[in-house]
């Protein structure tokens, strides 16, 4: 039986190193290995934009306290970040394909919006300000 493709949405937000994989690639089975993303490690605390894949999703390390941040850009500068830890009790979340999944009581949230899909979260990912300055992306304050 042939494994469920990803629909047109989800497929243009999967985590960067899958999206880098090609668009057929949503249709990849599981049993391969697709859509597991490791975090980027920023570099001097930003990372550049080039490096942050446009209609992707992209979990960022960095560095410091609470180092996880998820990137998620559009098209351009169209970019927004959201906290990398779960709203339960602070478990640092791990890509998943088109989620975050946590591996401390099992929430997973939406990895284009931050939105709860599975408790017992009940509260939204936040977001955390970043700023593009020189062609480099950096969390702000
Ligand atoms: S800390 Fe994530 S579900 Fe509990």
């Amino acid at each position: 039986m042939e494994p469920p493709c990803l629909s047109r949405r989800r497929a243009l937000l999967l985590p960067a190193a899958a999206a880098g994989a090609g668009g057929l690639a949503a249709c990849a089975p599981e049993d391969e290995g697709f859509g597991t993303a490791a975090p980027v490690r920023a570099e001097d605390g930003g990372i550049s934009l080039e490096d942050v894949p446009e209609n992707a999703s992209t979990l960022v390390n960095f560095g410091g306290q609470q180092p996880f941040v998820l990137l998620v850009r559009g098209e351009g500068e169209d970019l927004t970040g959201y906290s990398g830890y779960c709203t339960h009790n602070g478990c640092a979340l791990r890509q998943e394909e088109t989620e975050l999944d946590c591996p401390c009581h099992g929430s997973r949230f939406d990895a284009a919006t931050g939105e709860v899909l599975v408790g017992p979260a009940t509260t939204h990912l936040p977001e955390v300000p970043v700023v593009i300055a020189d062609g480099m992306v950096r969390r702000e304050g």
